[in-house]
């Protein structure tokens, strides 16, 4: 019986290598049945990865600028209606200087990510990246500030931002609404990935996995939703619950699971730009490194002052809030050294190599 179950799997991850596709009964059926095909599957995806990005790691320096938001997303440790939560804000000072230690570490890329701050209006965010694009032109800028207007966007895309990272979440409509209040609509988070497309930046989209409620079918279906946005990007963590929110009982994510959507996404999109997040690093000590081996090829190290790391707690146990930015990036290195991969100074742009002759 089990030999069957391999054939199966293995026949079904053939057809993903060659075809980057899959039914969602397919896909589930890998999912069900992880446990004997992982390595297969993890083999196949760092061979397409090669074949693309060789074994480059493209690394992203993450700026966490604030931790205001204005949703409450019920897994979330900076929202709203968590009252412990240390509110912090970066200034254009305090977010310039850490792009500039950033450059003499080695990033060509820049993530500002933040809650959804209405402190920052389009004017005082369009003035920031147009001055971090004035000082560092060979360098892409990110945005990571959640749901705002095409217009807003679209002056924000005409200040120089490169790139936009918004995950979906989940693409239940159902799933989502038992992870969001009310306000909050699945519907305008899917207008605001369209509309970032639509502006031509490069759009990341995500999920988390083994949040509250999900099943192996949304997981599926996953898989299904990203094939078709297509997007050059897409962040995946575990969840991990936070001890000031309402799922702070909630199981986290596990990190065969994580690794296993990671090899999934990486045969179903072969040129995606995928991250080995920190959420996988803070639930196995080696899970960025595993993240590699399953088929990511980027890393986003923290660049924020070392004053506000703790403040910008999206789950409990956050590593990497204690070390200054060039300890993150040397122990980085070394990590990833380790893997027979390599660290480089590169922007890491979306290439588009297309595999299927
Ligand atoms: N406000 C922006 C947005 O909503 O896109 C960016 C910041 S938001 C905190 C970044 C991501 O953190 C979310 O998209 C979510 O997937 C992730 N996140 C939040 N709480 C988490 C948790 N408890 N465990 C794992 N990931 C979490
Ligand atoms: Fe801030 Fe979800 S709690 S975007």
């Amino acid at each position: 019986m089990q030999k069957q179950h391999t054939a199966i799997s293995s026949n079904l991850i053939d057809k993903l290598a060659k075809e980057h596709s899959l039914t969602a009964n397919e896909y589930l059926y890998l999912i069900k049945n992880r446990a004997e095909c992982s390595e297969y599957l993890f083999k196949n995806a760092v061979d397409v990865r090669e074949k693309i990005y060789g074994k480059d790691v493209y690394i992203r320096g993450l700026i966490e600028f604030t931790n205001y938001c204005k949703n409450d997303c019920l897994y979330c440790g900076i929202r709203r209606s968590n009252k412990c939560a240390q509110r912090y804000r970066l200034n254009k000072e305090d977010i310039l200087s850490c792009c500039k230690q950033g450059y003499e570490l080695g990033f060509r890329t820049f993530v500002m990510q933040g809650g959804e701050d209405m402190f920052f209006t389009d004017e005082i965010l369009v003035d920031i990246v147009k001055s971090i694009k004035a000082k560092y032109p060979d360098c892409a800028i990110t945005l990571s500030l959640g749901e705002r207007s095409f217009e807003s966007y679209k002056a924000l895309k005409e200040a120089g931002a490169d790139r936009y990272l918004l995950r979906h979440e989940t693409a239940s409509k159902s799933h989502y609404e038992k992870l969001h209040p009310k306000e909050m609509s699945f519907e305008n988070r899917i207008n605001c990935l369209e509309n970032l497309k639509k502006l031509g930046y490069q759009v990341g989209a995500g999920f988390m996995v083994g949040s509250p409620f999900q099943t192996e079918e949304d997981l599926a279906n996953e898989l299904i939703f990203l094939k078709k946005l297509n997007p050059q990007m897409v962040g995946i963590g575990p969840f991990v619950p936070h001890k000031d929110t309402l799922f702070k009982e909630e199981k986290q994510g596990t990190v065969d699971l994580t690794l296993f959507m990671l090899g999934l996404i990486r045969l179903t999109l072969p040129n995606i730009l995928l991250p080995a997040t920190t959420a996988l690093g803070t639930i196995d000590p080696l899970g960025r490194e595993k993240g590699i081996k399953a088929g990511a090829n980027v890393l986003m190290p923290n660049l924020s002052p070392v004053s506000v790391r703790k403040k910008y707690m999206l789950y409990d146990n956050k590593i990497c809030t204690g070390d200054e930015a060039a300890q993150c990036i040397e122990c980085l290195k070394q990590r990833i050294n380790s893997t027979g991969y390599k660290i480089v100074v590169d922007r890491g742009d979306y290439k588009e190599i297309n595999l299927i002759k």
